[in-house]
């Protein structure tokens, strides 16, 4: 029944809307992650009445999201988290040689890995996205890096629109952060915003003061950058280097450093848009926040030819999508409403629901809307296709003994009075629950880097056991033999991810498939392998006997790669391209082509990966659409 009422009327007569008894705003955003909850925040500061669309609740003064050790449990446990399945490739044999593939067993279990039983139905593999006030920055590991200045650039030039370039971009960096890790007044950094951004104590957290771990974090200088540490004093200052800096030539050098990261500081909790969002409306300016509420489709309307987009409809409900796993089929909703936009309506919805909240409105390609009976109302081909993403590749180095002295923590677990360290975190914010990170970051440029910059970004810390999302992922424990390295490839070039609606129902998860090395799979295969190779040669450098455990050293280097490669900065599944340009989805004005009033501003938006970080960029560029859409209010 629901149904029914979702698809008829999808487009409205001119002059007679359908939703006349709604509500009215000036904006109306569907989603509030890094994209749509800073640009409602910022436009509501603004004067303008803003209702924010948010299909989670408010999680942002809940521990799982503000401790930052708890990051993987935040983005594994509803009500934080909706859980995705997705294949990496078309081809059935190659996907399920990902030892992290999951099933579901006929008794409702899971299972991951080779030898599935016989019952068992082939799901995918996980893909964790944040549900909640502020989105996938509510869970995420807070690894904050800016794009690379090419990447800017990248867009300045593929649009013809020079505000895009990093100059430029900055400015929004700037106006965005609150950095408290390098002097107030050094140049490119912003000390007023709402994003805190801190760097951790390498002498507290990295490991470094271990003789093993030293050991090998000086050999990977000396290998990339030539430079012999003396001591662990030198080795600290070394990682204290700023990645974030101003600089032409911030990815052009071999760097080892630690990443800032979105933790405040002061509290040594997660720097919460979530938060920020909050404070907005509690400071009286005219943000409407409509939390449990999915969007179902944007209401449009067809004056001049042109369609408009004049409102949101809206289910009413907990555990409403496929991919929460609360979520029960026979529970109906608790109502369904619409909401008026006077000027625009902007969909922020990520990577995944963006393009399935167009495709519902009857945005996207001709031959798939008409295959579920949508109305197309714009023939969009962009919309749910060219998705890419950064592969990380796990490294798994096993030595005989531990790499480093188990710290003495008395942490419980428990999260109440009687956790030592959750007191100490509440009280003062330090303390094992106020840490994340690892042990050193790394950006380093392989022999087929596309320009003068890296193109690898090697996340790595001892202890490591394994990495990559399957079911359970959030419960791992630290190995201290193993150490774990992810090699993140930027400059990917494989736009060959798809999202697909699996039927009209606004409810069901689409059908989601990254098309791992489609394209260009020689220069990835060929960057990551060389990546594979500078870690062994600095763990030889060390002297220390070792086993490698991953990639799996049984199977030819680059069929192991495939088979264990991993994501989780997904972007580009609503590119931005050339004004008018049909194979694009929205244009540098994040203004969807061929609808007047609809924007699209999160990381779906970004022509290719920005880098290895999407988070960063997300923010900057839902800081830029604020800009443009106050200069056409
Ligand atoms: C586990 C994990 C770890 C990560 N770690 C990092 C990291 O360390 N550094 C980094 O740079 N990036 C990281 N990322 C990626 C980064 O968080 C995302 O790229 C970024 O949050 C994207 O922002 P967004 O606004 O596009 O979408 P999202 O943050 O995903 O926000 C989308 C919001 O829209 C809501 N929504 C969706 N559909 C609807 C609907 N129909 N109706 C109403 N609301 C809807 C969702 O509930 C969500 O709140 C990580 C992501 C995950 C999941
Ligand atoms: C599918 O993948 C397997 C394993 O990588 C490979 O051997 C096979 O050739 C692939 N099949 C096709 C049709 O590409
Ligand atoms: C399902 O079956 C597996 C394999 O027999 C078993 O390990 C698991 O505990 C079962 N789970 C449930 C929920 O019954
Ligand atoms: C942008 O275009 C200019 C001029 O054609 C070119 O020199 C530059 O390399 C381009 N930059 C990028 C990142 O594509
Ligand atoms: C910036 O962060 C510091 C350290 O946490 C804090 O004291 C300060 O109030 C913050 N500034 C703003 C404008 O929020
Ligand atoms: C980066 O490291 C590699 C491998 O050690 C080395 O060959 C290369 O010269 C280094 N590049 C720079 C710019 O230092
Ligand atoms: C699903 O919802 C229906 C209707 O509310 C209820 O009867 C049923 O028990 C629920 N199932 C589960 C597994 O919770
Ligand atoms: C850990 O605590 C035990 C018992 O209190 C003590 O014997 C041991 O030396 C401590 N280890 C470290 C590394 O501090
Ligand atoms: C803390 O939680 C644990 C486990 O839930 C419980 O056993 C214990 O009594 C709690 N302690 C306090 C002080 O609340
Ligand atoms: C908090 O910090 C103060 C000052 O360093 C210290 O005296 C106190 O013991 C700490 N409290 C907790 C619970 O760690």
């Amino acid at each position: 029944m629901i149904l029914n009422l979702l698809i008829s009327a999808a487009l409205a007569v001119c002059g007679i809307a359908t939703t006349t008894d709604a509500v009215e705003y000036d904006y109306v955003i569907i989603g509030s992650g890094p994209g749509g909850g800073s640009l409602a925040s910022n436009l509501a500061t603004s004067g303008y009445s803003v209702f924010l669309i948010e299909a989670g609740g408010d999680g942002s003064t809940d521990f799982v999201e503000e401790i930052p050790s708890l990051n993987s449990v935040a983005a594994e446990s509803p009500p934080h988290s909706w859980s995705f399945f997705v294949e990496h490739y078309a081809n059935k044999t190659q996907a399920h040689r990902d030892p992290k593939y999951a099933y579901l067993r006929g008794n409702g279990s899971y299972y991951v890995g080779l030898d599935p039983p016989v019952d068992a139905q082939p799901l995918g593999i996980l893909y964790p996205r944040g549900a909640t006030l502020g989105g996938s920055s509510q869970v995420n590991a807070m690894n904050f890096a800016w794009a690379p200045d090419n990447e800017w650039d990248y867009i300045a030039n593929l649009t013809g629109d020079g505000t895009w370039g990093h100059e430029n971009m900055r400015k929004f960096l700037i106006e965005l952060e609150n950095c408290t890790y390098v002097p107030q007044g050094t140049p490119g950094h912003g000390y007023d915003g709402y994003l805190e951004s801190s760097m951790m104590d390498p002498l507290i957290t990295t490991g470094i003061t271990s003789e093993k771990v030293g050991r090998f974090v000086s050999s990977i200088i000396r290998e990339t950058e030539g430079i012999e540490s003396a001591d662990v004093q030198q080795l600290a200052e070394l990682l204290v280097r700023d990645i974030n800096r101003v600089d032409p030539d911030r990815y052009a050098s071999n760097l080892t450093f630690l990443l800032p990261l979105a933790i405040s500081p002061t509290s040594g909790s997660r720097s919460s848009i979530g938060k920020h969002i909050n404070s907005v409306v509690e400071a009286g300016y005219p943000l409407t926040i409509s939390l449990h509420s999915l969007a179902t489709r944007v209401l449009l309307e067809q004056c001049d030819g042109r369609p408009k987009a004049i409102g949101v409809e809206y289910m009413i409900g907990e555990g409403l999508y496929s991919a929460d796993p609360r979520y029960n089929a026979s529970q109906q909703p608790e109502g369904v409403r619409t909401v008026r936009a006077k000027k625009e309506v902007i969909v922020a919805g990520g990577t995944f629901n963006t393009p399935q909240i167009l495709k519902l409105s009857g945005i996207g390609p001709r031959e798939e809307l008409e295959r579920l009976d949508i109305p197309v109302i714009v023939d969009l081909p962009a919309v749910g296709n060219f998705m890419q993403d950064n592969y990380e590749t796990p490294i798994h180095v096993q030595s005989e003994v531990p790499w480093q002295e188990t710290a003495n923590v008395s942490c419980t677990r428990t999260f109440n009075a009687s956790d030592p360290c959750f007191v100490q975190w509440e009280t003062n914010g330090t303390g094992p629950y106020s840490l994340s990170g690892g042990t050193f970051f790394l950006t380093w440029r392989s022999s087929v880097s596309w320009d003068d910059d890296a193109d690898l970004f090697f996340l790595s810390a001892a202890g490591w056991g394994d990495s990559g999302f399957y079911p359970g992922f959030s419960r791992r424990q630290p190995v201290p033999e193993m150490w774990g390295t992810s090699i993140v490839r930027m400059q990917t070039a494989n736009p060959s991810g798809s999202i697909h609606l699996r039927s009209r129902d606004p409810r069901q998860a689409p059908e989601i498939n990254f098309n791992f090395f489609a394209e260009n799979s020689e220069t990835d295969l060929q960057a990551l392998a060389e990546g594979v190779s500078l870690l062994m040669r600095a763990y030889d450098d060390t002297g220390l006997p070792y086993t490698v455990v991953s990639p799996n050293p049984a199977v030819e280097m680059h069929q192991a790669l495939m088979d264990e490669a991993f994501s989780h900065h997904a972007s580009s599944s609503c590119r931005m391209g050339p004004a008018g340009d049909r194979s694009s989805c929205v244009d540098s004005k994040f203004r969807v082509i061929g609808v007047d009033n609809l924007r699209v501003v999160d990381a779906s938006v970004f022509p290719r990966v920005p880098g290895a970080m999407p988070n960063g960029p997300t923010f900057t560029i839902s800081r830029k659409a604020y800009e443009v859409i106050l200069e056409d209010a």
